[in-house]
């Protein structure tokens, strides 16, 4: 599995990660044979959030079926968030401060690799967030941290105050989901795709080697579905994924990450299958590098335009 490094000087993670945020779907069983079989494919990093599966379940339910020894830990990236409240958003430092702790009682580990600040807060007081990081990194519960669903303004706000600690921002990406993309290539056009609703998000983070994870890697919209197989939606796009994925030897599922693998700004693509059998063939997608011509015609396919 290719490796990336996360921020500037962060740890160095496998470019796939498990996301974890279906895992109660599963029994005990089925849970620990993908746990296991990502560690067999080096996808070592585990994504979660304390309200995955409502109340931490998702959390408590990795660590059981996984059985968590402090030897399995150690082999393990585990990445998770806080700030989501029902009804609120909360980056308060008592609230980043107990999320923390819980989500490592949860996870049976006296550490977390990354934590998150999953959905902006605009009550926000970066000097109070950069305390709870302080405290948090000092005491050795979090080594590094970042966000999501975040603007170039707000890490900006964020990283003043923190100096810098923002390693990553996870934001929705697919080939089918992708105005970040869409905005860049349609500058100066006078159609939709040149509107910018992240502020130039991707090329921020670039220039501040902030690694972006891309959530719902094979989902259209906001959870409106799988576009990989939905030919009423995108026939042009599932065509093309095939017929791609017959030239590498592998399934359109691994041709979906390798587009968003083959950009030049190094994204880690956090994946949510729950079967084992999926994980393989998504990090199939490793070994496939995308012609530029290729990447293109998956992005027209996928009905998006250029100027
Ligand atoms: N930061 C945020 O705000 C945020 C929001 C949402 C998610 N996330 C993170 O991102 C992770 C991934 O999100 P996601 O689960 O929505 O992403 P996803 O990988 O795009 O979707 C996975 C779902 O699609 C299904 N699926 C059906 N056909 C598929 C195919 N051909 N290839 C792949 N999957 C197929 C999977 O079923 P099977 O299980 O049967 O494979 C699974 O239910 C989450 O676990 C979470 O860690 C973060």
């Amino acid at each position: 599995m290719k490796q990336i490094v996360l921020g500037k000087n962060g740890p160095k993670a496998p470019q796939i990660g498990l996301g974890c945020m279906r895992l109660t779907g599963l029994q005990a069983a089925e849970a620990e044979r993908l746990i296991r079989t990502a560690m067999e494919l080096g996808v070592c990093f585990f994504d979660h959030a304390d309200i995955y599966g409502g109340d931490g379940a998702c959390e408590s339910f990795f660590a059981e079926s996984c059985h968590m020894t402090p030897a399995l830990r150690e082999q393990m990236i585990l990445q998770t968030k806080c700030g989501i409240r029902p009804g609120f958003f909360d980056f308060s430092k008592e609230h980043i401060l107990n999320s923390a702790e819980a989500s490592l009682r949860r996870l049976k580990t006296d550490y977390l690799d990354v934590l998150l600040l999953h959905r902006p807060d605009t009550l926000m007081e970066p000097e109070e967030v950069a305390e709870a990081f302080r405290l948090l990194r000092e005491s050795g519960k979090v080594r590094f941290f970042g966000v999501s669903n975040q603007n170039p303004g707000q890490m900006a706000l964020l990283n003043e105050a923190c100096g810098g600690a923002i390693l990553v921002n996870q934001l929705q990406l697919s080939i089918a989901h992708c105005g970040m993309i869409d905005a860049g290539l349609n500058v100066n056009m006078e159609n939709g795709a040149s509107v910018d609703h992240d502020n130039g998000v991707l090329e921020y983070c670039r220039l501040h080697h902030i690694t972006i994870q891309a959530w719902s890697p094979f989902q259209y919209g906001m959870f409106e579905g799988v576009f990989l197989g939905n030919t009423e939606k995108f026939a042009k796009l599932n065509e093309v994924a095939e017929r791609i994925a017959q030239k590498y030897g592998v399934t359109s599922t691994a041709i979906a990450v390798a587009w968003i693998s083959r950009h030049p700004a190094k994204i880690q693509t956090i994946v949510g299958t729950t079967n084992a059998q999926r994980l393989r063939e998504i990090c199939a997608s490793d070994a496939v590098e995308l012609t530029r011509e290729e990447w293109y015609e998956l992005y027209l396919a996928a009905g998006k335009r250029l100027p």
